[in-house]
């Protein structure tokens, strides 16, 4: 979560001068963490599940072998699918609770990734899936529109 003005300011060329980096109270640098994968956060999880007794031995092998077969072999580019995925439903329920919260967002992917893992020391473990600008609304965004649900939803085949 950067709200230091002079990292702001910072990041605001290499988000292409738009101005919500300054404006917004926050601007939330969305990572995904190459180290999830791992087969001992795997384990930890699952291990922090079965102590807190939400299953029972069993079903922490189970999901625990599950999980690391998953990952085992996928490829890095695999891995970047998986963290955008993961990233993504984590930043959307971010956006909603903000939303409920009062304050207004601006999702954005307008950046420059290597300046912004530079600028900001942001190791290869990470990788950056989108910025998100956060703070009080001062005037009401235009509306935008979206796809009629028939022209975006397929039923049983496409
Ligand atoms: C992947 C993605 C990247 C975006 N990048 C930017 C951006 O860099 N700057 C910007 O002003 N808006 C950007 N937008 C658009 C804003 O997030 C936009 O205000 C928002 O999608 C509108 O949401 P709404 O239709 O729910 O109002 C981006 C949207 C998406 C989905």
């Amino acid at each position: 979560v950067i709200d230091e003005p002079y990292l702001k300011n910072l990041l605001l060329p290499i988000a292409f001068n738009q101005q919500q980096v300054i404006e917004a109270s926050v601007l939330i640098v969305i990572l995904g963490d190459y180290q999830a994968f791992e087969k001992e956060n795997i384990i930890m999880i699952h291990e922090d599940e079965f102590q807190k007794g939400y299953f029972d031995a069993s079903v922490r092998d189970y999901l625990t072998n599950a999980a690391i077969n998953y990952y085992l072999n996928k490829s890095k580019e695999d891995l970047k699918v998986e963290l955008i995925r993961d990233a993504s439903l984590a930043s959307m329920s971010l956006v909603l609770l903000a939303n409920e919260a009062g304050l207004e967002t601006i999702t954005m992917s307008g950046y420059d990734s290597e300046q912004l893992k530079s600028a900001l020391n942001i190791s290869d473990r990470y990788l950056d899936v989108m910025l998100i600008a956060m703070g009080k609304g001062m005037k009401e965004g235009h509306k935008t529109v979206r796809h009629d649900v028939s022209k975006v939803i397929y039923k049983n085949k496409i």
